[in-house]
């Protein structure tokens, strides 16, 4: 059964004071589990590079900041948050694609470490900037055992090298005078199976002895990406880190100290897996209808939050107070959206619910409020923390239709 760190009264006094819906985060338990990552590989020199897109929020930021992670960024608007959070230098991973000449000017006045998604972004870099001293490259090793279908066959994703441009990448750099070298990956997202990551490092070890095998080029970090997945439904175990980190470190040792390879620092970037658990999206039941199914209509929509909508992701549902109630009855949990994907939950089990219930969606902390649109007008909920005190604090306000209208010339016809 998944709990949430308020009670029924609690609860209510936040409606009262936020209105619904709303987003509200658990400090305590954000930094608990950002310090159970580093300690788990805390056997090498290793930096988690907080996935700013999965929580672009700046508060959130901050406490990942003093729990002593840095931010990986992929566009201007997230870099200039860095910025705002004091967070420059290599404490900035810059993981884009595709990327706009102005984004890699800003990232690079930044001094963040710039990771190329493509090789013709070298020469793009030489024509139009100039090449830092610290470069990574993004390798995407194409037909590959491991993989999942959030980002699919690494060979039909879109990001990254191939094997050969990633050798050609690292000598043209290298003659260009580059001092510091990062090989960077990603190729599963929001897996569950330890395996997978255990796998991952194997093969990213392997390229490491490879590339200094056949080029002299020593890799100074190996940043495995994001992608660690959280237990959505309550059936599901959460990835046991202790164990993979055991096992990467068994395969470094192999690999790379009895290889007599020069150590290199070990990087991540996890979005989901240091939030994710932590978020929940808090809403109020408007409405019921009953037709040829039962629908409970929220005061939220997937304008809120649309991975079910666009993943058929789970989310857990409860409702508060009535947590330990049976689930007897059959619901749809939709949202005002006029789309009928606009839906939390499909034929889900829960207990009776009434009008004015308080409802709450799981495991929203990533990925969630960040993902939010205004289709149909609707305007994006609040974000609130809760303190490891007890106290609640606002941390984006609710948006407000002044805010909708801010870019169009309403006048203007
Ligand atoms: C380059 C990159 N790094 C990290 C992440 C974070 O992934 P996750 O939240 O699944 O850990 C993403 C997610 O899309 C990504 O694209």
């Amino acid at each position: 059964m998944k709990i949430s760190p308020f009670n029924k009264e609690k609860i209510l006094e936040i409606t009262e004071k936020y209105g619904t819906p709303f987003y509200i985060y658990d400090e305590k338990a954000m930094r608990e589990n950002v310090r159970n990552l580093l300690s788990s590989f805390s056997w090498c020199e290793f930096k988690e590079y907080f996935a700013v897109k999965a929580t672009p929020t700046p508060y959130i930021l901050n406490i990942l900041k003093e729990e002593g992670c840095g931010l990986d960024c992929s566009s201007m608007a997230e870099l200039i948050l860095a910025e705002k959070c004091n967070v420059s230098g290599e404490s900035i991973m810059f993981s884009s694609n595709n990327t706009p000449l102005e984004e890699y000017k800003k990232a690079m006045n930044m001094g963040a470490i710039i990771n190329l998604d493509d090789i013709t972004h070298i020469d793009f870099l030489k024509k139009n900037l100039y090449i830092p001293s610290t470069m990574c490259l993004r390798y995407n090793p194409g037909h590959f055992a491991v993989w999942n279908n959030i980002i699919g066959e690494p060979g039909d994703a879109k990001f990254g090298f191939t094997k050969k441009q990633l050798f050609e990448g690292y000598k043209i750099l290298k003659d260009a005078g580059v001092k510091k070298f990062g090989l960077h990956t990603m190729i599963v997202s929001n897996e569950l199976d330890g395996r997978c990551f255990i796998e991952v490092a194997r093969m990213m070890f392997e390229l490491v002895v490879e590339i200094y095998k056949e080029l002299s080029l020593e890799i100074d970090f190996v940043n495995l990406g994001g992608g660690l997945g959280i237990a959505y439904r309550p059936e599901e175990k959460s990835l046991d880190l202790k164990d993979i980190s055991e096992h990467v470190k068994d395969l470094y040792e192999l690999l790379i100290i009895k290889g007599n390879i020069k150590p290199f620092k070990l990087f991540t970037e996890f979005g989901r897996f240091i939030t994710g658990p932590y978020g929940y999206l808090v809403s109020k039941v408007i409405h019921k209808k009953e037709i040829y199914k039962n629908y409970i209509g929220l005061d939220a929509t997937m304008a809120d939050l649309m991975r079910p909508a666009v993943y058929g992701a789970y989310h857990h549902i409860t409702v508060i107070g009535k947590e330990h109630k049976p689930a007897l009855y059959k619901y749809d949990i939709t949202g005002s959206l006029c789309e009928n994907n606009d839906k939390f939950a499909i034929d889900r089990l829960l207990p009776h619910i009434d009008t004015g219930d308080i409802i709450v969606i799981h495991d929203t902390g990533a990925h969630g409020h960040a993902m939010g649109f205004n289709y149909n007008g609707k305007l994006r909920s609040p974000e609130l923390m809760l303190k490891e005190d007890g106290s609640v604090r606002l941390i984006r306000r609710r948006e407000t239709l002044d805010d909708y209208f801010a870019t169009v010339n309403i006048s203007e016809q």
